[in-house]
């Protein structure tokens, strides 16, 4: 039986991590490689929520940090699927970071990453349609299928 279509709002994932000094480099700012992480995460809960099993990392798009986060403040992130393909799932995750104090945000980082859902005997499994809501979900998975292209040709040529 196919899995049944479900929106974007159904698997939407936030997150809030405050940044200790466990987090960052010697200037104070959180490493990249930790927000790296955090994104990971919250993608893994959306597109498990999305396929309705486990679903592995297969890869993530470039990305480039716009302005940092220090110690004390907090970062919030959130997990959109932009569009389903047959056993994967792009996720777009924006990282916003916020000075808890004065409520001041500013946009961190965003990336796509893609997850591939495996099914109960550990290979890549359907995964549900992704069902618009409106005109925005729309021009997501537009733009999705045109980095899916992207992806695929590099994966082809890299081959
Ligand atoms: C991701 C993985 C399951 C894909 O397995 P595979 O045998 O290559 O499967 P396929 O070639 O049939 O591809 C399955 C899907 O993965 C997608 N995919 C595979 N590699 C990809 C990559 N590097 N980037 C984006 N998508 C990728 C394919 O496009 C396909 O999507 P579709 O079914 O929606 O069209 C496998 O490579 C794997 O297990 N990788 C390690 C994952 C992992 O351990 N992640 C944790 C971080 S190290």
């Amino acid at each position: 039986m196919s899995p049944q279509p479900k929106p974007p709002s159904a698997s939407v994932t936030q997150m809030t991590e405050y940044v200790l000094p466990t987090h960052a480099n010697a200037m104070g700012n959180v490493f990249g490689g930790q927000i790296l992480a955090w994104m990971d995460l919250c993608a893994a809960m959306c597109a498990e929520r999305h396929c309705g099993t486990i679903a592995v990392t297969a890869g993530i798009d470039e990305l480039a940090f716009e302005h940092p986060v220090k110690i004390g403040q907090f970062v919030r992130l959130e997990g959109r699927v932009t569009a389903a393909f047959k056993s994967s799932v792009e996720i777009e995750v924006r990282v916003t970071g916020e000075d808890g104090a004065t409520g001041v945000t500013w946009p961190c980082v965003k990336a796509y990453l893609t997850f591939v859902a495996i099914g109960p005997v550990g290979v890549p499994c359907p995964v549900p349609p992704l069902r618009s809501e409106g005109p925005d979900d729309e021009a997501r998975r537009a733009a999705a299928e045109e980095r899916r292209t992207r992806r695929l040709r590099a994966r082809a040529e890299s081959r």
